[in-house]
């Protein structure tokens, strides 16, 4: 166990959605600096789970189990102390930047919101230029101009690293994104991947962000968690998962992905079990290529494959052999 202070601890987290269990049984840490990847198909919980890391809930959300942000357990707070949370301990950055910001707003106003929540008494002119500081070391060019600027003045990719620079004008120690390229065009998408790289280096924030690129994947994230049907099924330093896949699921997504010409030389058939029907046992039993009886029964027990590297397959050994 290190002794590095840990930044979020997630711990046996389940959330239900109007009583149906949608995550289930999720556990993970990061340290300062990490950065966690959370891959898998639509409809797996990932944004569900992404929420939760800032208690964003709505009426028939109710959690079980903990999440332990900096010594604030989130599933006990009240509204008032989340709010402060919000923006100050934990940020997210929306898909899609330019749906999500106020149309009628210049970025300068977009700024000096966010920073007021935390700082009643600013200025508007000190505000702009905390922005604009913020914005130079983040590689934005030109920032007195995108501060005028309105955002349907910006391109899709710019509206997005924008974004990234306001939700960090608070200094946020953890960075939530949820797709946050995948309403973009190649080259903004690399931008904001670059955008992004810099802030974990440079700035040692940490990150969770959840991707269906997998390249995005493995140029951001130092460990990645696979999940399947509100599970997690392998979670790793995200080097050993991509390069050595153990959970049957993790292959087939790699699998799944096009080569250049757009060819997918593996599919994966079928769909995720739907959440409203009770799950016995390994939730991807009805896809997989390996099941057998005991797959139907229990979800498997954890196999260590490395300290780091977890796999959750009936298939698997304990201590991380292949039956
Ligand atoms: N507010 C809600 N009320 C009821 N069910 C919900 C709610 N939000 C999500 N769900 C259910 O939870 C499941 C997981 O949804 P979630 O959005 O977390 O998946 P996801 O992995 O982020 O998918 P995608 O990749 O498509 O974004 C979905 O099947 C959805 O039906
Ligand atoms: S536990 Fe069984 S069904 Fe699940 S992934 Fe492993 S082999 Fe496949
Ligand atoms: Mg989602």
């Amino acid at each position: 166990m290190s002794e590095q202070t840990v930044l979020l601890n997630v711990e046996k987290l389940n959330i239900a959605q109007g009583g149906i269990p949608i995550v289930r049984d999720v556990s993970f840490v990061l340290y300062p600096g990490d950065a966690l990847g959370v891959v898998g198909e639509s409809g797996c919980g990932k944004t569900t789970m992404l929420r939760a890391l800032m208690a964003l809930k709505n009426d028939n959300t109710s959690y079980d189990g903990s999440i332990n942000l900096l010594g604030d357990e989130l599933t006990k707070l009240p509204e008032e102390k989340l709010r402060q949370l919000r923006g100050d301990a934990v940020a997210m950055v929306p898909q899609n930047a330019f749906l999500a910001m106020d149309a009628t707003k210049t970025i300068s106003s977009l700024f000096y919101e966010t920073v007021r929540v935390h700082r009643r008494g600013i200025k508007r002119a000190e505000s702009d230029t905390k922005a604009a500081l913020l914005m130079e070391k983040l590689l934005l060019q030109d920032p007195e101009r995108i501060l005028r600027s309105y955002p349907f003045e910006l391109s899709g990719g710019m509206c997005q690293r924008v974004m990234i620079a306001v939700s960090m004008i608070n200094s946020p120690k953890l960075l939530l994104g949820d797709e946050p390229t995948s309403a973009l065009d190649v080259s903004s998408q690399m931008q904001v991947v670059e955008q992004l790289k810099l802030l974990r280096d440079e700035f040692s924030v940490s990150m969770v962000i959840v991707s269906h690129n997998l390249g995005v994947i493995a140029q951001l994230t130092d460990k990645v968690a696979v999940m399947y049907a509100g599970r997690i099924v392998e979670y790793g330093l995200t080097r050993e998962v991509l390069e050595n896949p153990e959970h049957p699921y993790t292959r087939a997504l790699i699998a799944a992905i096009p080569d250049i010409s757009g060819e997918i030389s593996e599919g994966l058939a079928g769909t995720p079990p739907v959440f409203t029907r009770e799950m016995r046992g390994c939730p991807f039993a009805e896809r997989c290529p390996e099941a057998s009886p005991v797959c139907r029964e229990a979800f498997p027990e954890a196999g260590m494959l490395s300290q780091t590297h977890i796999v959750y397959c009936h298939m698997m050994s304990c201590d991380g052999r292949r039956y």
